[in-house]
């Protein structure tokens, strides 16, 4: 293990922090390092690998749409990669127009670029003022472009750029955990801090749909949801769903809105899109949005004037649709995941050191019971290192474990992650 002259690695503070493994192959669950050892990928490599590493039908789509057509500028060219994937995603989510992006973070830049625009154009055409409150939630993480960061929870890591971060107004997030009989309470005293927010006109709320993940792979109940929606839609505004993480199943349903019973108005996805092959992100908007962009004015003022080199890059587009067809093909892989959790964690939970426990379709998860919990709390990094020396690889947010496992994990390799954490719950 050593440091390469040449790279800046995310999230990494050089001087204390262990040199990077190095990865030379990916198999199911399973990475490769170069001294011969086998890891298990136990957060699916930052939450994308939803499949598996190498899964073979969307390795083949890549390479046969590399031979078909690797690129084009989708300002003037469509391609058939990318119209079925949009009509697939439209009849999966109920939101009619997809617009590409880059990542996770440029998907939600988009939606929120499109929430402020669209009313934007309505003032322009005589519809009243333009509204430009934005409600974003405590604890909430949208990535790490500038708007993406200051819908996020102002941290360690947006500090430095606080000068450059637009306000957003801000509502509690009631996480809630199994055993939990303060959460009633909890949503009831957010819920009326909402009501209080959305007395101002307000242009967009945007939410994680019922895990918040970087915050803490935080959980909210479906009730509290749509009583947010319901606030939401009665104070007019409309509502962007952030899935990045959560969405493609994560939740144990396809888009967690769905399982949350909302219906947003914008939806942000990435990571698991494509499999967790390609970088790509989309952001699926309403039909009456898009209208709002639609004028014949010489001035071309509604237009949404963004876009990307890669747009709807066609080996992209290839892997999402090949990754869809996975998941609809076996929809109890992702369905039936919490149940292979349960047993686990229900015997992990009696273990004094953990807390908190909490389970939302694949994602498991509890916080280490420690004083002054917080990011930079060393128990989740030590825990890491001796889960590590068993094969398993995690990356606790500060003293928050949590197993996001790909869906191809098999009920052994399961059993060895569950294994290693309590020894090192016991070690600690
Ligand atoms: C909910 C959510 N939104 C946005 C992002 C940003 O995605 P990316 O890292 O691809 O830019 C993340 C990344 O973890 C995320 O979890």
């Amino acid at each position: 293990m050593s440091w390469h002259p040449n790279l800046w690695h995310p999230f990494t503070q050089v001087a204390s922090a262990d040199p990077p493994l190095r990865a030379v192959g990916g198999q199911g669950a399973l990475l490769e390092l170069d001294d011969g050892r086998l890891l298990i990928d136990a957060i699916s490599s930052w939450w994308v690998t939803l499949h598996g590493h190498g899964e073979p039908t969307i390795a083949a789509a890549i390479a046969s749409q590399a031979h078909q057509l690797e690129q084009v500028i989708f300002a003037n060219f469509s391609h058939p990669a990318a119209e079925t994937l949009a009509s697939q995603l439209a009849a999966l989510s109920g939101l009619e127009r997809l617009f590409f992006s880059d990542n996770g973070s440029t998907a939600v830049e988009v939606a929120l670029k499109i929430a402020w625009q669209w009313w934007h154009n309505r003032s322009e055409g005589g519809e009243g003022p333009a509204r430009q409150q934005l409600i974003a939630f405590e604890g909430a993480y949208h990535g790490d472009t500038v708007g993406a960061m200051s819908v996020g929870e102002r941290s360690l890591f947006s500090a430095p750029f606080e000068p450059l971060l637009f306000g957003v107004a801000r509502c509690p997030w009631p996480a809630t955990w199994w055993g939990d009989d303060t959460v009633e309470e909890r949503e009831r005293q957010a819920l009326s801090h909402l009501d209080q927010l959305l007395e101002v006109p307000t242009a967009a709320v945007i939410l994680e749909p019922l895990v918040q993940g970087a915050g803490g792979m935080a959980m909210v109940r479906p009730e509290f949801l749509q009583a947010v929606q319901a606030r939401v839609r009665a104070a007019g505004a409309l509502l962007i769903a952030d899935e990045v993480m959560v969405g493609f199943g994560r939740s144990g349903s396809l888009f967690a809105s769905t399982r949350a019973g909302l219906q947003p108005d914008l939806m942000a996805l990435s990571k698991g899109l494509t499999g967790g092959f390609l970088p790509m992100g989309v952001t699926l908007a309403s039909e009456r949005l898009f209208q709002g962009f639609i004028d014949s004015d010489p001035g071309y003022a509604r237009t949404f004037f963004h876009g990307h080199s890669f747009t709807a890059n066609p080996l992209g587009c290839a892997a999402a649709n090949a990754s869809l067809a996975l998941l609809q093909a076996a929809p109890e892989r992702y369905q039936g995941f919490a149940a292979r959790h349960q047993l686990h964690l229900e015997r992990l939970a009696a273990h004094p050191r953990v807390h908190r426990p909490r389970l939302c379709g694949s994602i498991a998860a509890f916080d280490l019971a420690v004083e002054k919990p917080g990011y930079l709390h060393p128990a989740g990094r030590e825990l890491q290192r001796r889960v590590l020396a068993e094969g398993v690889f995690l990356r606790p947010l500060g003293p928050v474990v949590y197993l996001l496992p790909p869906l191809c994990l098999s009920d052994d390799q399961l059993e060895r992650c569950y294994s290693a954490i309590r020894r090192a719950l016991d070690d600690l």
